[in-house]
């Protein structure tokens, strides 16, 4: 089945036509276009919303006439056309979503809304081997950190979530901090194999109700404070080193909160998604991790599906599709996500 997605929730603005399939090894990604807006928003230290809107208003356009073209797929092939519904800034989502039920509406294709998260995980489907239901899913993004059940393709239930900043988040503000340009996460993970680990130790954040939540503030004011001690008492101090510092941190509590996850739910199947699972340090201890445990298995996304893209859309619409999940001209988007879902 061929379906045409499109991503509008933050920072890139992304159309792809996909080929989905039950069988992993028919799936195809024949067009996955990306405009990125991160040099129109480095300048702020960060996302500003209204910026995101206008730019992806001014890109999905053309990006729906390249990924047609691209992939070769005329629009009386398309089997369903998936879009990005929630979470994210409501105004960025909004162009997407307006744009999909347009198409949709005009083409009488049938329009299928996802969840961006649920895309995340999704973006594993076009991994060889591909996971199958059920497995326990990290998503570690910019925006979003949780830890899900995922019991079938459509049936999701969160079980752990940051309790203040996101993963992918703590790695900006320190990168920030560091005095490397938003988004920092790439760099960060770069500069982490020029310095020394055990150099400077920060605190792992420790949930004492037993709860698989995570916190990633106290880490990141951790360096700010250890960066403002340094420079009040005129004390040298590594940059590399705290880089490498932060990101053992992190992710050794993601590993620790994980390891519980496993313990209490009995799964044997890991998934991670999510821009900041594109990091090679969360990359080697997860596979280490596994490595170390009987009959469990690790899944990661291809590199370049870890970061927002509207493929992962794609992938989620076809599962949605299938259970009958449709939308009509009354789409709306939400900042949140639904309720119902447990989000
Ligand atoms: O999933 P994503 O593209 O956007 C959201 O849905 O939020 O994730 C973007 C986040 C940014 O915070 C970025 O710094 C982080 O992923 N990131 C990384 C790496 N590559 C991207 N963080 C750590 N290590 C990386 N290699
Ligand atoms: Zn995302």
């Amino acid at each position: 089945m061929l379906i045409l997605a499109v991503e509008s929730s933050c920072d890139e603005t992304s159309v792809a036509v996909v080929e989905m399939n039950d069988n992993p090894r028919v799936r195809r990604i024949l067009s996955n276009r990306i405009a990125s807006q991160i040099p129109l928003h480095a300048a702020f230290g960060g996302v500003v919303p209204e910026i995101a809107s206008r730019a992806h208003a001014e890109a999905i356009s053309s990006l729906a006439y390249e990924a047609l073209e691209e992939s070769g797929v005329s629009l009386s092939e398309i089997g369903a056309i998936g879009v990005t519904a929630y979470p994210g800034l409501i105004g960025a989502l909004l162009v997407g979503v307006n744009f999909a039920k347009g198409l949709a509406m005009a083409n009488g294709i049938p329009l299928v809304p996802v969840n961006h998260i649920h895309g995340h995980i999704a973006a594993n489907y076009f991994s060889d081997p591909a996971p199958e239901p059920p497995f326990l899913a990290l998503v570690v993004s910019g925006g979003h950190t949780s830890l899900s059940e995922v019991l079938t393709y459509t049936d999701i239930r969160v079980i752990g979530r940051t309790r203040d900043d996101a993963a992918g988040e703590a790695f900006d503000k320190v990168a920030r901090i560091l005095g490397i340009p938003y988004p920092g996460g790439a760099e960060l993970d770069r500069i982490s194999y020029l310095g020394d680990p055990g150099a400077v130790r920060f605190p792992l954040a420790a949930m004492t109700d037993g709860s698989l939540d995570f916190s990633f503030s106290g880490l990141k004011t951790a360096v700010m404070n250890y960066e403002n001690h340094c420079s009040q008492t005129g004390a040298e101090w590594n940059r590399n080193d705290v880089a490498a510092g932060f990101t053992r941190a992190a992710v050794d509590s993601l590993i620790k909160q994980m390891d519980a996850a496993l313990l209490q739910t009995g799964v044997s199947k890991l998934v991670i998604a999510g821009g900041v699972a594109a990091n090679t340090h969360l990359r080697k201890g997860l596979t280490e991790y596994a490595a170390s445990r009987k009959n469990l298995q690790v899944y990661f996304p291809p590199q370049a599906l870890c970061g927002d893209n509207a493929a992962m859309i794609g992938a989620q619409a076809y599962y949605a599709f299938l259970n009958g999940i449709r939308g009509d001209a009354g789409l709306n988007a939400m900042a949140t996500s639904r309720h119902d879902e447990n989000l």
